[in-house]
């Protein structure tokens, strides 16, 4: 575990895939500072919601979006499912996603580096990471596994509902023209349908460690 200079992780996927677990645990495991970079346009979505401002108020998102503290994203207000449908919907602005990419600039190229998950990380914010990867899995085991985290803490909510909303964020995410979801050349694929969150983890493990062990030779 001794990367001396800098590692940064650019991780990517789909609603649901996987990407947040996977990029948390490879954080602890790499000690490296975390940005789960969804949380600030869900941050947009939540002011404008708060506000009962209409999700295509450019300019409101883009004041809300400048006055984005990534040391003060609450993941507990923002998980709520109307605060990401918003977020997809003020992500296709690309002034907003300019604000909010400066920041997440900024935070990867903090000394030591960091791990970074999103949409477009390895592809428009963080193009020279050290390692890609992309995270996915099928539509109907995404919309299983949201429906067994909302049941685990307590909630309810209809399998059919989730899927309708996946498949529709994802057509959203992917379709727009400014920085969509898609799938770096140079990124690691891990379809996670049928794969543990441990094997996800130690295949991304395995192509880190293929990248520092290349650095220790040179
Ligand atoms: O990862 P998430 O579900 O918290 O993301 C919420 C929305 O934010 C997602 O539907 C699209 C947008 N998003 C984005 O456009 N680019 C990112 N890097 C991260 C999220």
């Amino acid at each position: 575990m001794n990367h001396s200079l800098s590692l940064t992780i650019a991780i990517d996927g789909p609603a649901a895939s996987g990407k947040g677990t996977l990029a948390r645990r490879l954080a602890d495991y790499y000690h490296l500072p975390h940005l789960d970079t969804g949380l600030t346009y869900r941050a947009v979505g939540h002011a404008l919601l708060i506000h009962g401002l209409p999700l295509d108020n450019v300019s409101a998102a883009e004041t809300a979006a400048r006055q984005v503290d990534l040391a003060n994203l609450d993941r507990e207000v923002l998980s709520a499912h109307e605060v990401a449908d918003a977020a997809s919907k003020v992500a296709v602005f690309p002034t907003v996603r300019k604000i909010l990419v400066d920041k997440q600039r900024a935070f990867a190229a903090q000394p030591g580096g960091a791990v970074l998950d999103g949409r477009d990380i390895g592809t428009v914010v963080c193009p020279e990471a050290d390692v890609k990867l992309y995270v996915t899995a099928s539509p109907e085991v995404r919309a299983a596994r949201r429906l067994r985290d909302i049941h685990s803490r307590g909630g309810k909510a209809d399998l059919a509902d989730i899927l309708a909303d996946i498949v529709r964020r994802d057509e959203r995410d992917a379709g727009r023209a400014d920085s969509p979801l898609r799938l770096a050349p140079d990124a690691h694929l891990l379809d996670t349908s049928e794969m543990s969150i441990e094997a996800a983890f130690q295949a991304a493990r395995s192509a880190i460690e293929d990248v520092l062990a290349k650095r220790n030779k040179t």
